[in-house]
């Protein structure tokens, strides 16, 4: 490389730096699942110290934990999902473990990613006050996100992470054995839902979703962040809201 493609690509690098780019995402999807063993074949090859998951024992690991504790110490030293990487804790859940209602959001955030617990920023202060608008707080629900870790500059996490921590929201789900599950957001509903109308058209309705062992009658609505965006759909919020309380109470 000659002295002017050097100092054209250290200008880059700083364009980059300046524009909060962290990180290098490659142009097209990469299925790590699929491929984890050619990964770690290739890996023991080069003998590097990348880390070589198998994710097809995971799975089978996870069928096998029995309670909330075991699933936090498994995900704590899980390291097949690269976020962990760049995250300051892991963000299990909080809340009360009996409860019957069970929330589920997107991913961690900057606050949440610091302190280890979901939903304590902007959009878990507005999810304390629509708990509040029913009567419930934190002691009365249980949450936790379909993503363990933050994702780097809160970006959305990718249909890769969200497949690789599914199995893990299922066991939660499952282990929790809510009576009710609010799903927070797009990402959660199509993470456990697949569906395929948009979450505008899906909130508020109730639908039994089969995890693992059990059926949860379930309700998608939209995240707290969206209604920070747009506080005039905060009314369809309290609607689902108050559906949600009388699910409970029937
Ligand atoms: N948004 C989420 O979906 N989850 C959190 O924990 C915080 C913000």
């Amino acid at each position: 490389m000659n002295n002017s493609k050097i100092s054209e690509s250290i200008k880059l690098l700083h364009l980059f730096k300046e524009n909060g780019v962290d990180e290098l995402i490659a142009n097209n999807p990469f299925n790590r699942i699929k491929n984890a063993e050619k990964i770690r074949k290739k890996d023991s090859l080069n003998n590097n110290d990348t880390i070589n998951y198998d994710y097809s024992m995971h799975t089978d690991k996870i069928n096998n934990i029995g309670s909330i504790a075991e699933l936090r110490s498994y995900m704590s030293n899980f390291k097949g999902c690269d976020l962990y990487k760049s995250s300051t804790n892991m963000v299990f859940s909080d809340g009360n473990p009996e409860s019957d209602i069970m929330l589920i959001g997107e991913a961690p955030g900057h606050d949440e990613d610091i302190q280890g617990k979901p939903f304590v920023g902007r959009s878990g202060k507005l999810l304390d006050k629509m708990l509040e608008a029913i009567e419930l707080n934190r002691e009365k629900v249980y949450i936790a996100n379909i993503v363990p870790w933050r994702p780097p500059n809160n970006r959305r996490p990718t249909d890769e992470e969200i497949e690789i921590c599914l199995p893990f929201v299922k066991k939660h789900i499952e282990l929790i054995n809510p009576k009710v599950l609010m799903l927070l957001g797009s990402t959660a509903t199509f993470a456990l839902l697949k569906n395929t109308e948009g979450i505008t058209k899906i909130r508020g309705k109730w639908i039994d979703l089969n995890v693992n062992t059990i059926t949860v009658p379930t309700l998608p609505t939209f995240h707290p962040a969206f209604l920070l965006r747009q506080p005039a759909q905060k009314k369809h919020v309290w609607e689902d809201l108050k559906s949600l309380k009388n699910k409970v109470s029937e």
